[in-house]
Parts: structure tokens; sequence; C-alpha cells
């Protein structure tokens, strides 16, 4: 068999901007943080909002034809209708830089932050965020979408929306179903109303959304488990993907790890951080950073459901694993292998995924955990912004170099 992928295979990797560019004072989540919310303080991150250039060089040594990033909209529309052009020209200079070096731009516009006014004044609850958030997306598409590749609206939709109007862990921080279906009901409307402008503005543009698509199964055989299951699936994707079909040229798939649900009476309080809810727990691995199994005969699984589900192309836009400090680089390259034995074999039996994105370049703010789980192929020294290419990098790139698997 042979492990070489298509010729314009596209091999990248992905960070968001808030989790790496540090000092964004006008985001939803540097207030959140600010509240003791969250296990660290953004700070610098990993500064990139200044050090992109020898990110970029890192980009290029790796050999990535593809970044996947995201702009924040805080930077962009700091006040209410009041956009900074200043924002503007740095992200045309970062996106520009990409450009030069040939590597191609996947620009994910909103990636779980929001400006402050907007989550004070209106939130996602409230009908008038499709017309603001439309708003922001026709100006960054006129401005910057010369330069954006592939456009992914949102990222991951249902993690925030579960986290800050179901489990109050995210902002809003709300327990509120009401609401929550509100809000998953108006951010359809915003992706279909984003849809349509970005296209009206780039005809040829690739438009669509990330989903978090892990594989869950149940333990036993029961029928209350096995419905569980089916509703955390549900839950997962068709729930918001039911409302914009039709609205999307491709699917990115986010796959981390294998949620295996079981019943445990004691606890019924929703509790996401430790991963209960409502009576159901997911399995744990006591000896991963953030608790995940990892189990990469679920990136076959999913790509193949998703493959029949949505009928289009597929993009994993990340993938990835955590680890601890400085230990574990190893489980790094074996994790990187081991899933991409499963892509393959899933485009050999007839699935469309036309690109891979490791999560990810480098380690940077993983939300309510901080900064001790490290998800990066390169290190970061948060003290003095370093940067150290880990042995992974060096794998992946020569994985990248041979268009696949020895
Ligand atoms: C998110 C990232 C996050 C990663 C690891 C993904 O679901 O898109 O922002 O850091 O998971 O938890």
């Amino acid at each position: 068999m042979d492990n070489k992928f298509l010729k314009d295979f596209l091999w990248g990797v992905a960070a968001s901007s808030y989790q790496i560019e540090g000092n964004n004072s006008n985001s939803d989540w540097w207030e959140w943080e600010k509240q003791g919310k969250a296990d660290n303080e953004s700070g610098l991150a990993c500064d990139y909002w200044n050090r992109y250039m020898e990110d970029h060089d890192l980009l290029t040594e790796l050999g990535v034809n593809i970044f996947r990033t995201s702009i924040e909209w805080s930077r962009i529309e700091p006040e209410e209708d009041v956009f900074s052009e200043e924002a503007i020209k740095h992200y045309r200079e970062i996106f520009q830089d990409l450009k030069k070096r040939n590597i191609k731009t996947q620009v994910t516009l909103w990636w779980w932050t929001s400006p402050i006014w907007f989550q004070k004044k209106y939130g996602w609850h409230k009908k008038a965020s499709i017309k603001i958030f439309a708003g922001y997306v026709k100006k960054v598409t006129q401005e910057l979408g010369d330069l954006i590749d592939m456009f992914t609206v949102f990222n991951e939709p249902m993690v925030p929306l579960g986290q800050g109007y179901l489990a109050g862990a995210f902002p809003p921080g709300f327990c509120n179903p009401c609401k929550f279906i509100r809000a998953v009901n108006n951010i359809a409307r915003a992706y279909k109303e984003s849809y349509k402008i970005i296209h009206k503005i780039r005809p040829d543009a690739q438009v669509g959304i990330t989903y978090l698509y892990n594989w869950y199964e149940s333990e036993g055989f029961g029928l209350l488990l096995r419905t569980i299951n089916r509703i955390a699936q549900w839950y997962r994707i068709d729930l918001l993907g039911n409302k914009i079909k039709g609205f999307q040229d491709y699917v990115g798939i986010n796959y981390y790890r294998l949620g295996k649900i079981k019943f445990n009476q004691k606890n019924i309080k929703m509790d996401s951080r430790n991963q209960i809810y409502f009576g159901f727990t997911i399995e744990e691995d006591k000896n991963n950073v953030m608790k995940w199994i990892t189990y990469p005969e679920g990136i076959y699984k999913v790509l193949k459901e998703a493959g029949v589900k949505f009928k289009l192309p597929i993009y994993v836009t990340e993938n990835g694993g955590p680890t601890r400090a400085g230990i574990e680089d190893k489980d790094r390259i074996k994790f990187i292998n081991e899933h991409l034995v499963f892509v393959h074999k899933a485009i050999e039996e007839g699935i469309d995924v036309r690109g891979y994105n490791f999560w990810s370049l480098m380690d940077n703010l993983e939300w309510l955990y901080g900064y001790d789980p490290k998800f990066g192929l390169i290190e970061m020294d948060y003290k003095t912004l370093e940067r150290k290419p880990r042995k992974s990098f060096y794998a992946y790139k020569k994985i990248i170099a041979a268009n696949g698997l020895e």
C-alpha cells in the first residue's frame, strides 16, 4: 500500500489569534481572565502580534502550504461600529507575509472571543447579534478578503455556546437553556448571512465552518447509553449543522479524542471542566494532562461518518494532543503518525479529505487551562518568548516533504 497523499494535499498547522497574539484587552476573554475564571491570564501569550515574522520563518522551515489562523473581532471593531484601520493594516501585513511565502491562508472570523461591548450590550442570545456580526464580516471581507484563501466563519461554535450558555464556564457565563437555544439559532442565522456576504464580495471564495468532531462511544449496550451517545452526536454536529445545510463549501473537522460516556448517578451537577454532564461522565486517561483518551482509529471513523453526512470536501482543520512541559514529545510524534495512517485509510476508501492541520504550531493559551497543557510542535518559553522546535516539528516536516508517511 502506498502511503502518499494526493499531489495537492494541503499540509498545515493551526493556531488561533487569541491563543497566540497576546495583549488583547478589548476581548471578552481578557475580562473573563481578569475575573479569575481561567487558570492563567493570557498576558503576552506568544506575542505573535509582534513576532509573527519569526513564526512565519518557522512555518517556512516546516514546509507547510497552508496556515489556519484567525482574526480577532475585538481588534477590528474595538467599539461598536468603529473599525480600527490600524488593526486591519496589521492583519494585512500578516497575511501578505504568508502569501509571499506561498502559504495559503485559512482564516477563521470568530474563534470563541467577542469584543467586550458586544458581550455587554448584546451577546449571541440577542437577535441583534446577527446584524452586528454581519457588519463585521462585510468589513473584513472587503478589507482583507483578497488575502484569504479559505474562510471559516465560526470555529466549533457549539463548544463556546455550550460552555457559555449551559455550563457557565465561558463568557457570558449563563446556565440558561432558553438563552442557549436562542444563541444557537442566532449563530446559525449569522453564519448563513456571512456565507452570503462573503460570496457576494468574493464569488470564488471557499466558505465553511469547523465542528469539534470527536468520536463518542458508550460503555455497555444499554438502550439508555446508546440514546445518550446519539444525543451527544446530535448535539455536537447536527443541532447546528442541520440549520446551515446548503451553506457550506467544505466541512472542517477538528478531531482530538475518544469520548467514552458512562453513567454516574452520584454526579448530577453540570461540571464541564470535570467532564460531568447531568449524571453522565466521560472516561478519563489519568496519564494525560487533560485526561483525554487518545484514539487514532477515531479519526477514521469520524471521517467516514462525515463523508456520508455532508457529501462535501473535508479538511481536517485540527488534530493534536496535549502533553506536559518538557516530556512526552515522543508521544506527539507517535500521535501524528498513527492519526495520519487512519486519515490515509479514509481517503483510500473514497472519502474526499483534502488537507490536514496539526494543532498546534506552538504551545499557546489553552483557554480555561491556561499555559499548562502543551500542544505545540514548537516549545514556547513564556518568560523569554524563545521558540524551540521540538523533535516532533522535524518529524512532521519530514512527512510534509515526503507528502506522506514513509
Ligand atoms: C479549539 C482550540 C483548542 C483545542 C484544544 C479545539 O477544539 O479549536 O481553540 O485550543 O481544541 O483544546
